[in-house]
């Protein structure tokens, strides 16, 4: 049962650099049981189920205590792999997902700069606000650092190189098109680029990225779908424990 909210601990971070810290992350899932970052399953359940079928290989990647890989296995989608850097995180992942008789998804420690696993081994890999955790101080949006650059790079191409061919790299951000087409059009990449909204107020993004799948001239036109009205509701906002500024100062 969730806690109500005079009892849930207080582990917002002091400032929003500590996200990049993984000790921040130990002892933040030291405290809490569930958090889901911007909305749950519900909200984009719709858009998930087009594209993993109850056959596809899943891995999500920076699980956290999300319930999305229990929220997909009772969708029927039971070959999944969660990882996370958080050893906490996992072991207790672990722990919740057998008390419910889930025992067939795998939950592993790992980097998702370095996955540990073979070449084209997932159908289906999906992050939701994992990435965003490199965009942390990441300097100037139009123009990030280096260092965030390079590990922005290194998450995409271990993901591309572990998808199947015309396997889908489903990312749930608020990161807005602007700022991450140039990193999922960057000439490394072979998918071809989607996105829609979902939320009400905020709308977050679903972006989906089709291995092998790019036009030729899609380095320049991603393909968009559905134009997102933008309407910021700053109580929503706030309720989030972090926020990416790099973004939401462009809204
Ligand atoms: C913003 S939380 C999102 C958690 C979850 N996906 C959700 O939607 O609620 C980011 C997660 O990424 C994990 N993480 C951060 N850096 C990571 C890395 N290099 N490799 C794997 N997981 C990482 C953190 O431990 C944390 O669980």
């Amino acid at each position: 049962m969730d806690l109500s909210e005079a009892q849930k601990p207080d582990v917002a971070p002091a400032t929003a650099s500590a996200y990049l810290d993984p000790n921040y992350w130990d002892r933040r899932f030291e405290q809490e049981e569930h958090y889901e970052w911007f909305k749950d399953y519900s909200y984009f359940r719709h858009l998930i189920l087009q594209y993993v079928k109850p056959n596809s290989a899943v891995l999500e990647v920076g699980c956290g205590n999300s319930q999305l890989s229990e929220e997909l296995y009772r969708d029927g989608i039971t070959e999944l792999t969660c990882i996370d850097l958080s050893s906490i995180a996992v072991e207790k992942m672990k722990q919740r997902l057998l008390s419910k008789g889930y025992k067939e998804i795998k939950v592993l420690e790992a980097d998702m700069l370095d996955l540990p696993f073979g070449d084209e081994c997932f159908d289906v890999v999906v992050e939701k606000g994992t990435m965003d955790v490199l965009f942390v101080d990441s300097g100037d949006p139009w123009n990030p650092e280096p260092a965030t650059v390079s590990k922005v790079m290194a998450m995409l191409e271990g993901i591309q190189r572990v998808l199947k061919p015309h396997g889908i790299f489903i990312s749930i951000t608020f990161g807005q098109p602007h700022f991450r087409r140039p990193f999922f059009n960057a000439a490394a990449f072979t998918w071809s680029v989607e996105w829609r909204t979902f939320g009400d107020g905020f709308h977050y993004f679903f972006y989906i990225l089709k291995k092998g799948e790019r036009a030729s001239d899609d380095a320049e036109h991603a393909a968009k779908i559905d134009m997102p009205s933008i309407n910021l509701f700053h109580e929503e906002l706030d309720s989030e424990d972090y926020l990416f500024r790099t973004d939401l100062d462009e809204l």
